[in-house]
């Protein structure tokens, strides 16, 4: 079975990631959110491409991923003044904001939608491989459509190994979910089409208090807007939403192999009344940061060990667990 050649963090190794991007090849490549599956933005077979190794519909757009601020002006030939202030406030990092594209951008990546969605990550070698290439890298989540994201190599290589050459392993991603959506290119409007790493709160409070609002979602999947899929990030096996602190208290007779799995998101105290089938948990703390950080590495895991169900705890509603529990709802979608 072919697989993609592992890439490290040498000087070499990203000179060769680079000229492979430049020269219109797709490179997986770990960025602080999730790894994605990159290529030369510039390039329309190479953007085609990438539609095609993730299974993706034409009707999603793509982020392009940039080094600099001359290549967001070279996607994007007028910056709405608050998109600088948001990019001040938080780029390097986990932000996406979508711009009014500049006429040379490919309608092929951007679905034929007048604007563009562009991120600077902060992981440094994706940093690293973006100022060597020297060109905006288009990058998708490198996961199959609909699957749960990638969050460290080994899940690109299982997931996507046969149809890719490269992937360049810089360990596991820190956020471990997507970047926040922020939509600027309507005046006067900010709009939050997909919560992440950094939440709307914070978004507002970098802008003064100015209103962030979050278009409603839509059940069918014909999203409204791009992106807004009910159903993404799902394991194949079922999976069942318990509110905070319900996992339910009584302990099934001896599971048998292959029965439900439940997923905490803290480690169950010892003295609790101690449900001994939860075998699973995000987190020892239950700390937000550490289940993001786990939050798509443990749905694979348990999707892959062969249970007929599984039982997730919801985390507390507010910040960051709002972004968690948005990526857990259309994991539990069907
Ligand atoms: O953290 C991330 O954003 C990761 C890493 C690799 O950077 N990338 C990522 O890409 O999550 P992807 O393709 O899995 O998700 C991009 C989302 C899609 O839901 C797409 O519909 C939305 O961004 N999007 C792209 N262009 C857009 C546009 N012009 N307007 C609205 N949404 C857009
Ligand atoms: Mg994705």
């Amino acid at each position: 079975m072919p697989t993609a050649s592992i890439l490290g963090e040498s000087d070499d190794h990203v000179r060769m990631a680079a000229r492979l991007l430049r020269e219109g090849e797709l490179v997986a490549l770990p960025t602080e959110t999730v790894y994605g599956l990159a290529g030369n933005a510039r390039l329309e077979t190479t953007v085609r491409s990438i539609f095609t190794v993730k299974g993706r519909p034409l009707i999603d757009p793509l982020i392009v991923h940039v080094h600099d601020f001359s290549q967001v002006e070279e996607l994007c030939a007028d910056v709405p003044p608050i998109a600088h202030q948001l990019a001040e406030a938080f780029w390097p990092g986990p932000l996406t904001l979508i711009l009014p594209k500049a006429p040379q951008v490919s309608d092929l990546l951007t679905a034929g939608h007048p604007t563009v969605a562009v991120r600077m990550p902060a992981h440094p070698l994706a940093r690293r491989i973006l100022q060597a290439a020297d060109v905006p890298l288009a990058a998708p989540s490198a996961n199959p459509f609909g699957y749960i994201s990638p969050t460290c190599a080994e899940h690109v290589q299982e997931s996507l190994g046969e149809r890719i050459g490269w992937i360049v392993d810089g360990g596991p991603c820190q956020k471990g979910i997507e970047s926040t959506i922020i939509d600027v290119s309507t005046p006067g409007e900010i709009r939050l089409l997909r919560p992440g790493p950094l939440t709307g709160e914070q978004i507002s409070e970098a802008l003064n208090g100015l209103p962030v609002t979050t278009p409603a979602a839509t059940s069918s999947d014909k999203p409204v807007a791009p992106g807004m899929l009910t159903r993404h990030y799902s394991p194949h096996t079922p999976l069942t939403l318990v509110p905070n602190g319900q996992l339910p208290p009584a302990i099934p007779p001896t599971a048998p192999e292959g029965s439900s799995a439940w997923l905490a998101t803290a480690r169950p105290r010892a003295d609790a009344s101690s449900p001994a089938y939860t075998r699973y948990w995000f987190s020892e703390t239950g700390a937000l940061e550490d289940i993001s950080q786990s939050l798509f590495g443990m749905l694979r895991k348990l999707d892959q060990a062969g249970h007929s169900h599984i039982y997730v705890e919801l985390p507390p509603s507010d910040g960051l667990g709002l972004s968690l529990i948005d990526r857990l709802n259309r994991a539990a979608a069907r």
